[in-house]
């Protein structure tokens, strides 16, 4: 079922499977248009379904990823690429090391330089240099963060290092042996930079996501519900399975 509310487009989705695989319909219609499409990309539990629906589809020559560019949102700081909890890892393992994207062609912050500065100003001038983010993927985090910009963002910031909430180490403890392992800082693209991508697709299922899907979407433009600066971007669609769901299409329809 697709909703507008204001200039946002909600699609609700039965299940997870279905949201990804929707995800990965739009994003592969984006570079079948545009072959040289520049992409924003996601990690987390959320993209999971949607990397491997691509994967499906590349393996049947429905989808070529030989001209694109990405950009990930945000990685772990400090962090080697080759460690199992970054960023840039869990790219190559649901994503590609199956397709073909070009090698030079994937950008993901640096975590393993020194000059964080240089990191984050590099990372932005390259964004800057292809045009522009074409087509970005968001999760949300439970306390509404998007890429890991934290509550309380500056909406103006740019590429820039971030302290990880608590909220956000013990959500992301499922992926390390102990919370106390999970690092506390990440170098994030900001909200401006999230904000100037040409085309946004969110994606957010269960239960958990449903309070704060609702106060993104009908709530007041706050930092502290990052994600809320979402409404004031001219071309964004939420993912949603029915779970998520359930809180705003309450809300709307009444
Ligand atoms: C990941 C990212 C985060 C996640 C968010 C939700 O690159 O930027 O904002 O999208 O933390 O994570 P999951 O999907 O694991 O619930």
């Amino acid at each position: 079922m697709k909703h507008q509310y204001k200039n946002m487009t909600i699609i609700v989705k039965n299940d997870y499977d279905n949201m990804g695989k929707k995800a990965a319909r739009i994003l592969a219609a984006q570079v079948t248009i545009k072959p040289n499409s520049i992409l924003g990309l996601a990690t987390g539990s959320t993209p999971e379904g949607m990397y491997k629906k691509l994967v499906k589809m590349y393996q049947k020559d429905e989808v070529d990823f030989s001209e694109v560019t990405t950009f990930n949102l945000d990685e772990y700081y400090p962090i080697n690429a080759s460690n199992k909890q970054s960023y840039a890892y869990y790219m190559q393992q649901h994503f590609f090391k199956y397709v073909n994207v070009k090698d030079e062609a994937i950008n993901i912050p640096n975590s393993s330089m020194k000059d964080i500065n240089l990191i984050c100003e590099n990372y932005e001038e390259k964004i800057r240099a292809t045009g522009g983010i074409d087509l970005q993927i968001l999760g949300i985090g439970n306390n509404g963060h998007i890429g890991f910009n934290e509550p309380d963002v500056h909406f103006e910031s740019e590429t820039h290092l971030v302290t990880l909430d608590e909220a956000t180490i013990k959500a992301n403890a499922r992926f390390f042996d102990k919370s106390q392992n999970v690092p506390k800082l990440a170098i994030s693209m900001g909200i401006r930079t999230i904000m100037q991508t040409k085309k946004i697709v969110l994606l957010a299922s269960g239960a958990n996501k449903a309070q704060i899907i609702c106060d993104t979407i009908t709530g007041v433009i706050t930092p502290k519900v990052p994600a809320s600066i979402l409404q004031l971007h001219q071309d964004v669609v939420f993912i949603l399975d029915k779970e998520a769901a359930s809180k705003v299409m309450d809300r709307i329809n009444h």
